[in-house]
């Protein structure tokens, strides 16, 4: 393991910036960069960039972007670390993206959970979760460019299709993405 430091900008919860020190095994992304499409990256505002998610997104404001979809909780940095390691080990079936902006802080992120079925002769389901842009950072193409960017990552892996549940209020959004509605979204809370 090479342990050289890499120094990072990282954004606290009051939008400040302090530069931290990580190792490398530390910063390894989920998974393979080389999943992401060059021609979606070319195609967002300048200087920004769409990646896998790292280990040390915990300190460049990933929380706070999902806090835009929905409740998430106090999670600490060793919670954090702990449900990383569980998707590491498990990185062919989650891929977490994330969209920084020039200085590096995340805006924008999303989900691909790639469902391994019997059926359609072993076939695979993509399913997409927990797209969420940063309140300031809407209205500028980024969530179009995180489902393009899944899209891609589902494609490349194999899924035949991807599918999602959405509210009435973001059916225009997902349409505009190329989805189309299709049955009906049920759920048993526990
Ligand atoms: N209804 C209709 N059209 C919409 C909506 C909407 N709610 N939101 C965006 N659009 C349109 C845009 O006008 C744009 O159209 P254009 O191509 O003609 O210009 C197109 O969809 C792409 O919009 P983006 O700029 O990429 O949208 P944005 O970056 O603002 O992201 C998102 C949209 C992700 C819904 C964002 O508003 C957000 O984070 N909302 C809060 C969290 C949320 O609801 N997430 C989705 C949950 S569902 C799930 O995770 C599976």
């Amino acid at each position: 393991v090479n342990e050289t430091p890499i120094l990072q900008n990282t954004v606290n919860g009051n939008g400040l910036t302090k530069t931290t020190t990580f190792t490398s095994a530390e910063d390894q992304s989920l998974f393979s960069p080389s999943l992401i499409s060059a021609e979606i990256q070319s195609v967002l505002p300048e200087g920004y960039s769409a990646r896998p998610l790292r280990r040390s997104d915990f300190h460049l404001g990933y929380l706070d972007v999902l806090r835009v979809l929905t409740t998430v909780g106090d999670i600490t940095e060793s919670m954090w670390n702990d449900r990383y390691d569980y998707l590491l080990k498990r990185n062919d079936e989650y891929y977490l993206i994330v969209i920084c902006d020039g200085a590096g802080k995340i805006v924008g992120t999303g989900s691909l959970i790639v469902e391994r079925k019997f059926i359609h002769t072993l076939g695979l389901v993509g399913h997409i979760e927990d797209i969420a842009v940063a309140q300031d950072q809407q209205g500028k193409r980024l969530g179009l460019r995180i489902i393009q960017t899944l899209d891609y990552v589902a494609a490349k892996v194999g899924c035949y299709k991807s599918i999602l549940d959405c509210s009435e209020a973001n059916e225009g959004f997902y349409l505009k993405c190329g989805f189309k509605r299709a049955g009906l979204e049920m759920a048993h809370y526990y």
